[in-house]
């Protein structure tokens, strides 16, 4: 399973990835406004810390501007991948924008039958939003699994990318069910290496290895 970064964080992204964490890196109007910085300036920063695919994500609402606004991001860097919203007019910038080599994720996914649409026309990514659904009740892991079914049924090679990961749980129930990529706040990625057992094992440890009084170096 892929890890991406959903986040601008320069700093963050450029730890995780220095540790091979971030196969690529995901953003949206809301995490760019929250960085304070210039849009493209900021994509393109982060192209240049991962080779994997970065999400930049249009603005406009109408699939001709779409296109254009996702053939001018593209320009940035080669592992620009452009994101669109999952709307009819996002899914024909999608059809189009697909047939010509440029990397998509269709995103704002909140149901199997979107993802299906999504996967015709051609989206390199589909990104459901599982901690969304969660939000008002309704079970985004089962979507996943759902998503995973029709995909594999037809043989799609629309990568399936969960996105909205609030908790390190997130992480484990989209393994267990075959999501191809993640894309995951840093703090969450973080956590998945913490485990109380393995703090107070390593106290241990330290404390009986002092008693020692030998050194490795
Ligand atoms: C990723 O592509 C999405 O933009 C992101 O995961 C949304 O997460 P949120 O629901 O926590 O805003």
């Amino acid at each position: 399973m892929k890890f991406f970064v959903d986040s601008a964080d320069l700093e963050q992204i450029t730890l995780l990835n220095d540790i091979g964490l971030a196969d690529g890196v995901t953003t949206n109007p809301s995490i760019i406004a929250k960085s304070g910085r210039d849009f493209k300036q900021v994509i393109a920063e982060i192209c240049a810390i991962v080779d994997g695919p970065v999400s930049a994500e249009v603005i406009a609402t109408e699939a001709e501007k779409m296109i254009a606004e996702g053939r001018e991001l593209r320009k940035i860097a080669n592992n620009i991948c452009v994101k669109l919203p999952l709307t009819m007019d996002g899914l024909k910038a999608c059809k189009t924008l697909s047939s010509e080599e440029i990397p998509t994720n269709v995103t704002l996914c909140f149901s199997a039958n979107q993802a299906l649409l999504a996967a015709k026309c051609g989206a390199t990514f589909i990104s459901p939003f599982i901690g969304r659904l969660d939000d008002i009740t309704q079970d985004g892991i089962e979507l996943i699994e759902d998503i995973r079914m029709i995909y594999d049924n037809y043989g799609f090679e629309t990568e399936i990318l969960a996105a909205s990961i609030r908790n390190v749980n997130h992480i484990k129930e989209c393994a267990l069910v075959g999501a191809d990529v993640i894309t995951s706040p840093p703090d969450v990625i973080r956590k998945l290496a913490e485990h109380p057992l393995t703090e107070q094992g390593l106290a241990g440890f330290m404390k009986d290895w002092a008693t020692t009084g030998q050194s490795i170096l």
